[in-house]
């Protein structure tokens, strides 16, 4: 007989079966000799220029006395490396005035843990018996978000306004005649840039969201892992906002740097304090590696510098192709693409397609095309809404070749399936 822990946990739940699915098409791929479109993870692109900055850093730390056996050899305290959190701090304050020092922040073994943190501090049961969710004012919604919670029903999602445009694309707005914010709702979270649409959610949105949230006493979560001021894959004009009662969200996964595991919160002292203790508790301290390899760059503002000259711009080239493939290849057909605002994925809508995502995820994936099908991006949404069966996203971080490929198969598969072949 499982634990209720462990029946949650370890069930086919949505990311985990994702993410296997995607690693075994892989793996199959690779014995099989098979070329493989990979238009379907969140990996960040290898950016040569992005990796060589990393290198030497890597190389500068081994070659300061001490600095390698520090990072390997201590724990880090509960909230973190003390000289990066000083760091970032100094730099949020130069660059957006925010008056923070390093207790303002606690890093995270990556942000998806930071998630699993506040969603669960704020959402679920509270000591006077109630029960809060976490409201998704703005649904579709990060898949990452679908499981965290230790309680089943953590989110509220509303569904969006959607504006179309002359050109095929579109853009979803929050619906505020239709958002509630109850005695039920525990925090409002909201990723900007969104995964998986490419959203940026405007500043007058966001705005109104933050006074909301202030209004009802409860905090705004805003997940910038996309965001500026880095990795800034954001081509819109949105000026991260901070105070005492938003928690905002940031990595250096996208960055290029996943596999070092670093999520950072900026909250108020007293979220950090409550984060850092529960690193404690589920891992004694983060990992140094991450911060040791940032360090240097936060201080002297190298990490601003490569992501407006190296990381914007690349991310920015992709995006062009892959909609100059869109227009050329899907123009003729109903197919829009919701505007590509931020984030490395494109959110392709097919109206009326008679055949469910899901379906249209196995024909790509049979010809070795992976994407992830649009309905898993729906935490808090469960009632039947067809637009949640009708959109795909796909990654463009892979190589042009792949996305060329990748992108002319979707469309052979879209036209068929819209023949109703
Ligand atoms: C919107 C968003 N938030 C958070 C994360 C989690 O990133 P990480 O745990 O690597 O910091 C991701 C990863 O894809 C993401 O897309």
């Amino acid at each position: 007989m499982p634990s209720v822990f462990s029946q949650k946990f370890t069930p086919e739940s949505g990311i985990l079966s994702l993410m296997s699915d995607l690693g075994s098409a892989l793996a199959q791929a690779r014995q099989g000799g098979d070329s493989l479109n990979m238009l379907g993870g969140g990996n960040p692109s290898y950016i040569s220029a992005v990796q060589d900055f990393f290198r030497q850093a890597m190389q500068a730390i081994l070659d300061t006395p001490g600095e390698f056996e520090h990072i390997v050899g201590n724990y880090a305290n509960p909230e973190g490396d003390v000289r990066f959190r000083a760091a970032l701090a100094a730099l949020f304050a130069k660059e957006f005035g925010w008056q923070i020092t390093e207790r303002n922040i606690c890093l995270t073994n990556g942000s998806q843990t930071a998630f699993f943190y506040l969603f669960n501090l704020f959402g679920g049961p509270y000591t006077d018996g109630s029960f809060k969710k976490i409201l998704l004012p703005l649904a579709p919604e990060y898949i990452g978000y679908v499981d965290v919670g230790i309680h089943n029903t953590l989110f509220k999602a509303y569904r969006p306004e959607i504006t179309c445009y002359a050109d095929g694309t579109y853009k979803y707005s929050v619906d505020f005649n239709a958002l509630q914010v109850t005695d039920e709702i525990g925090a409002i979270c909201v990723s900007r840039p969104t995964n998986p649409t490419g959203n940026v959610l405007t500043q007058a949105e966001v705005t109104r969201l933050h006074a909301l949230s202030q209004q009802h006493g409860i905090p705004f979560i805003i997940d910038n892992a996309y965001g500026t001021p880095f990795p800034n894959i954001i081509s819109s004009e949105a000026q991260p906002i901070w105070d005492e009662n938003i928690i905002l969200c940031m990595s250096l996964s996208k960055l290029g740097m996943p596999g070092v595991r670093t999520g950072i919160v900026v909250a108020n002292e007293a979220i950090t304090e409550k984060l850092g203790a529960m690193n404690a508790i589920y891992s004694l301290a983060p990992g140094n590696f991450g911060a040791a390899l940032a360090l240097q760059a936060t201080r002297n503002g190298d990490i601003l510098r490569i992501s407006n000259e190296l990381i914007a711009p690349y991310y920015a080239n992709k995006t062009t192709l892959a909609l100059s493939l869109f227009r050329e290849l899907l123009g003729d057909t109903p197919a829009r693409v919701h505007k590509a605002e931020g984030a490395f994925f494109l959110w392709f809508w097919f109206p009326d397609l008679p055949i469910h995502s899901q379906e249209l995820y196995q024909r790509l994936k049979a010809r070795n095309t992976i994407v992830v099908a649009g309905h898993h991006f729906y935490p808090g949404l469960p009632e039947p809404w067809q637009h949640k069966q009708e959109c795909i996203r796909v990654s463009i971080a892979g190589s042009d070749d792949t996305l060329i490929s990748g992108i002319r198969i979707i469309a052979e598969e879209v036209k068929r399936a819209y023949q109703h072949q």
